[in-house]
């Protein structure tokens, strides 16, 4: 019996005529741009996150973007981030012209290691973008007391990590913005792509509002090039559902992340993921690191238990850089990508099948 790496057909058969409602309810009035479900959904998540503002956009990537063109972010800036994470916050600063600078990741937590980042720092630096990978957060305390000890913004990659907690206080509350995606297989997934930006400042959400329709206020009265970076009704109707669902989804996330700790807790070949005390994970992904990765992935392969790695390529070495920064410049991220293994972790995971994905991962790692 196969045990899947995600499986979104049974979250489906749960909820699936609360989904079908809501699409009808959007389909009946014909009101697929803006409208109720979108305003209902900025502002139950603007409550959850703990922001005064929320603006539903396009995607995850468009929330990055749209977020480093509000705080004009462009050539000859320098923005911070991590090189092990999707290619996201990268892509988005390249497309402003401004140049994405490293710091590696902690390996602990797989996150941007807070201590090095001061040293990135230059008088160029515009804006620092902390991913929260994995569902992990990560020290906001410290990056912020950079950050605001040099003036410099911060834009929090959430995309992974909706709910997730630091010192108590949930994720994309901390910078000037948060940015989340709605991607399938994210803790809360649309039936498509969509996103949505936090933030606190009335000026910043405003103008982020504004890109979003094409830098128009009002309507046809352009004040600068924005993009057409809204969230469809459709999409904000199916989120406001799963939204109802979604503390018991990461509850049960974090339930299977216990039992593969403890069952891999004596495994010398295995080291799973470190959460801090003063960290709530979300789970979107349970990463360990283990010996001999390809063989271990082709093991669970040939024993029918889904696996997926996040991430083989680091973002320095990628050619999209246009710029040689080579190998060995990101040992930490480097060696992430040639030890990580990604289990299933999906709240739907039946605990036989937990059982029986540790079952296979034990067979195949050496003691
Ligand atoms: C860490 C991270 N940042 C950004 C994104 C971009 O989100 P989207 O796919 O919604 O554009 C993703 C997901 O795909 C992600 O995992």
């Amino acid at each position: 019996m196969s045990v899947p790496f995600f499986d979104l057909t049974r979250q489906y058969e749960a909820i699936g005529d609360d989904i079908d409602g809501a699409v009808a309810d959007v389909l009946t009035s014909q009101q697929c741009i803006g409208g109720p479900h979108v305003k209902a959904l900025e502002e139950r998540l603007a409550e959850r996150v703990g922001c005064a503002h929320a603006v539903g956009v396009s995607s995850g990537t468009d929330a990055l973007l749209v977020s480093l063109m509000a705080l004009d972010i462009g050539p000859g800036d320098e923005v911070i981030t991590t090189p092990f994470t999707f290619f996201s916050p990268v892509g988005s600063i390249l497309r402003l012209g401004a140049r994405p600078v490293f710091v590696d990741i902690r390996p602990d937590t797989f996150n941007l290691d807070a201590e090095a980042l001061r040293e990135a720092i230059t008088s160029d630096t515009r804006a620092i973008v902390p991913v929260h990978l994995f569902g992990h957060p990560c020290d906001m305390t410290a990056i912020m007391e950079v950050a605001e000890s040099k003036d410099i913004a911060i834009v929090e990659d959430m995309a992974q990590a909706i709910d997730a907690r630091h010192a108590g206080r949930p994720v994309g509350s901390f910078g000037d913005t948060g940015c989340v995606s709605f991607f399938p297989t994210k803790n809360l997934g649309a039936a498509g792509d969509g996103g949505m930006v936090f933030c606190d400042d009335d000026g910043l959400a405003r103008r982020i509002r504004r890109l979003c329709r094409h830098g128009a206020q009002p309507k046809y009265h352009h004040l600068e090039a924005g993009g057409n970076f809204r969230l469809d009704a459709i999409q904000a109707a199916i989120l406001g559902v799963k939204l109802e669902h979604l503390q018991q989804w990461n509850e049960r996330r974090r339930e299977h992340a216990e039992f593969y700790h403890r069952v891999f807790a004596d495994r010398e070949s295995i080291v799973t993921p470190r959460v801090r005390s003063e960290n709530q994970s979300v789970f979107n992904q349970y990463t360990v690191r283990v010996e001999g990765r390809d063989a271990v992935q082709a093991g669970l392969k040939k024993r029918n238990i889904g696996s997926n790695i996040y991430y083989p390529e680091p973002l320095h070495t990628q050619p999209a850089l246009n710029e040689e920064r080579g190998h060995g410049a990101f040992p930490e991220a480097e060696r992430a990508c040639r030890e990580v293994l990604s289990l299933p972790i999906f709240p739907e995971l039946s605990p036989d099948e937990r059982r029986r994905v540790c079952d296979a991962v034990l067979e195949v790692t050496s003691r």
